[in-house]
């Protein structure tokens, strides 16, 4: 039973992510803000508010630019967040748009240097020739503040869009994927990064695949994965060889040649990878399904989840308005036993791997009403169409839920439906 604990109206959200413990949340926009949402603390007299999420802090991560050499417009369109995990009183976070990543420190004030010397306290340079006594300065409380910091900027080395960052279970470095290649970089060094898989072909006629998303196993810093538009996913060890061209593993599952089709290989185009939290098993999304594979399986995924079945019948359409190049994200529960994926009309899914029950939800103003609970939605193909049922042909696909994120230890999720996010949890009795 999930019940809405907040909506919050927004720019086109672009990338939702909880941090470690899950008492943050950062969304990202295509206006290039950072917006990240605090819990709210448990208090006795208002059990019901826990988990309510309150904006924290706000600031503006990237800025349009223009590329003079290629003449080219840079978004300021955040592609994706990372979070650091904590180790002073500030959070760290990662923000990438296209081109630049930047690692932004978080943190609060709530004392204010008071008594200096050469300024006076609106921090105008006062005149020596007034300066006759030596003041100590103080520190005095003042309200709270949150300022966020650009710490480093990792520029100028992506010469296609960036799709993935990853921080490292080394918590020294990450990486950064783009169309065709894969950086490695060090937290503290901005000016250079290495290049750990490059698949631009000599001559770009050749080309046939491109680099989707990216991610480092959660325990094994040496171990990553990058999938491709082939459908296709790889494990590397970097171990093996600083330049990762070769893989370790080679995941694919083999086609259905009764299936084939014009639209075959679009619709196999991995959108998102996600290693599980234990590090067992890879889950991909594609056009039309998400599959879960085992590390140790490489011919086959071992569960396939069908996300849309009823838009196999759809993909002329689907293709004349773009929408079969959605790329839709995934996400685990905290125990890996649930997945979440998102569709059109507002609609996400999600799959039980044990029970093998899946549901259909929707993020709809009309759900977000104080302790309304989620009710289960279906989509009708073809026949007669039954009370609550909405029918194929009446689904808005201008309504695209491609970001959702999942708290890391309890039934909290966060749904980005265009530019309202909400927040849904386990109705508490
Ligand atoms: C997540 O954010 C909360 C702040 O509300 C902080 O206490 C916690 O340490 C953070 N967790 C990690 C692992 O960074
Ligand atoms: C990066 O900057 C450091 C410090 O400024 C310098 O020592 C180093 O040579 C630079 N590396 C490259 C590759 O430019
Ligand atoms: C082939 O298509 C059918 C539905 O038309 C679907 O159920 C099945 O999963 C598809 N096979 C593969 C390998 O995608
Ligand atoms: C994952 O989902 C299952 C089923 O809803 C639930 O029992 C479990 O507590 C969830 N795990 C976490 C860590 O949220």
């Amino acid at each position: 039973c999930l019940t809405c604990v907040g909506k919050i109206l927004a720019d086109i959200i672009s990338t939702v992510e909880f941090n470690h413990t899950g008492e943050l949340l950062a969304t990202g926009d295509k206006g290039g803000r950072v917006v990240i949402f605090q819990r709210e603390q448990e208090s006795k007299n208002q059990v019901h508010r826990r988990g309510e999420y309150n904006v924290y802090s706000t600031f503006q991560s990237h800025e349009p630019e223009f590329d003079y050499l290629k003449s080219l417009e840079i978004e300021e369109k955040i592609n994706k967040i990372r979070w650091l995990p904590q180790q002073n009183a500030a959070y760290f976070l990662l923000s990438t748009n296209d081109k630049t990543v930047k690692l932004w420190k978080v943190s609060e004030r709530d004392k204010r240097p008071e008594g200096y010397n050469l300024k006076d306290e609106e921090g105008r340079l006062r005149d020596p020739a007034t300066i006759t006594t030596l003041r100590v300065p103080v520190l005095r409380p003042m309200d709270l503040m949150v300022e966020a910091t650009p710490r480093r900027v990792f520029a100028n080395a992506h010469t296609y869009h960036i799709n993935s960052i990853s921080v490292n279970s080394d918590y020294e470095t990450y990486m950064s994927a783009d169309d065709l290649r894969i950086n490695l970089w060090n937290f503290e060094i901005t000016n250079q990064s290495f290049n750990i898989v490059d698949i631009k072909p000599t001559n770009m006629e050749e080309l046939t695949e491109v680099i989707t998303a990216a991610e480092f196993h959660p325990h094994h810093c040496n171990t990553f994965v990058y999938s491709s538009s082939k459908g296709t996913i790889r494990l590397c060890d970097m171990r093996a060889s600083a330049l990762c061209d070769r893989h370790t593993k080679f995941f694919e599952e083999p086609e259905d040649p009764s299936n084939r089709s014009f639209f075959s290989e679009i619709i196999s185009s991995i959108s998102d990878v996600k290693f599980s939290h234990s590090g067992r098993y890879i889950m991909t999304r594609d056009y039309l399904t998400v599959k879960v594979w085992d590390l140790n399986m490489e011919n086959r995924p071992i569960e396939t989840y069908q996300v849309h079945d009823y838009l196999r019948s759809k993909l002329c359409s689907l293709y004349e308005n773009d929408c079969i190049f959605d790329k839709f994200e995934c996400v685990w529960n905290g125990s890996d036993s649930v997945i979440m994926t998102g569709s059109y009309n507002n609609f996400f899914r999600m799959f039980d791997r044990n029970t093998k029950r899946d549901v259909t939800l929707e993020a709809s103003r009309e759900n977000s009403k104080p302790r309304a609970i989620l009710k289960p939605r279906k989509v009708c193909v073809g026949g007669k169409r039954r009370k609550d049922e909405i029918s194929v042909d009446s689904l808005d696909f201008s309504k695209k839920i491609l970001h959702t994120a999942w708290h890391p230890s309890e039934n909290i999720i966060a749904v980005a439906a265009t530019n309202n996010l909400y927040i849904f949890q386990d109705k508490v009795n």
